[in-house]
C-alpha cells in the first residue's frame, strides 16, 4: 500500500491563470476528445492544434498512445487500469488548464463514469466533451493499426468495442461525424464550438 501524503500544503500560483489569459489573449479549456480507436480523435485533434498555432494560441495534445509511452506505461486495458489512466490524463490536463493552455485530449475513454469524473474536476465552462462518432464499422474497416484484426482473431484482449465495451456519450458538447465528414469539415466544427464559447 502506498502511503498517502499527509503533510503538505497547497502553492498558489505565482502567476496566475487569468493573467496568463488576459496576456495571451485567449481562454484555455480541456478539450476531450472520446471515441473508438481508430475514430479520428488524434487525427482531428492534431488538426485543431495545427489550427490553434497558425491563429497564434498555445495548445497542446495529449495523446493515449504516446501518454502510454511514459506516463502510463505501467498500465494496461483492464478496466482498473484505463480508470487509472484517464484519472492521470484528468490531473495533468487540469494543470495544462490553469497554466492557460488549451489542452486537447485524446483518448478513448470508454466509460462514461471516468469521463465524468474528468469534467468535474474543474468548473463547467472550463470542459468540452467532443465525441468522435466514427461507429464500429467503419474503425474496423479502417484498421489503420491492424488491432482490430488482432482483437478479432483472440489475441488482443479486452480490445474496446469488441472485447470491452465503449459506452457512448449521452449528451456531449459536441458530436462529431468523423466516420463520414472530412477532416477540414470536422476541424471546422471545433473551430466554430471554440469560438462561440468564446475561447478566443
Ligand atoms: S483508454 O481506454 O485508456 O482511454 P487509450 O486512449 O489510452 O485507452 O489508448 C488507446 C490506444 O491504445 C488505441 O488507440 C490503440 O492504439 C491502443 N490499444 C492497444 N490495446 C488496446 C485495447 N485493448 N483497447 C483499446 N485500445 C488499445
Amino acid at each position: 500500500m502506498i502511503e498517502q501524503s499527509s503533510n503538505i500544503v497547497w502553492h498558489q500560483a505565482s502567476v496566475d491563470r487569468e493573467s496568463i489569459q488576459e496576456q495571451r489573449g485567449h481562454k484555455s479549456v480541456i478539450i476531450w476528445f472520446t471515441g473508438l480507436s481508430g475514430s479520428g480523435k488524434s487525427t482531428l485533434a492534431n488538426a485543431v492544434n495545427i489550427a490553434l498555432f497558425k491563429k497564434g494560441l498555445s495548445s497542446y495534445v495529449l495523446d493515449g498512445d504516446n501518454i502510454r509511452h511514459g506516463l502510463c506505461k505501467d498500465l494496461g486495458f483492464s478496466d482498473v487500469d484505463r480508470e487509472e489512466n484517464i484519472r492521470r490524463i484528468s490531473e495533468v490536463s487540469k494543470l495544462f488548464l490553469e497554466s492557460g493552455i488549451i489542452v486537447l485530449t485524446a483518448f478513448v475513454s470508454p466509460f462514461r463514469s471516468d469521463r465524468e469524473k474528468a469534467r468535474k474536476l474543474v468548473k463547467e465552462k472550463d470542459f468540452l466533451e467532443i465525441y468522435c462518432a466514427a461507429n464500429l464499422e467503419v474503425c474496423e474497416k479502417r484498421d489503420t493499426k491492424g488491432l482490430y484484426a488482432k482483437a478479432r482473431e483472440g489475441k488482443l484482449k479486452d480490445f474496446t468495442g469488441i472485447s470491452s465495451p465503449y459506452e457512448e456519450p449521452e449528451n456531449p458538447d459536441l458530436r462529431i461525424e468523423t466516420g463520414r465528414k472530412n477532416l477540414n469539415e470536422c476541424v471546422e466544427e471545433v473551430l466554430a464550438k471554440l469560438a462561440q464559447l468564446q475561447i478566443f
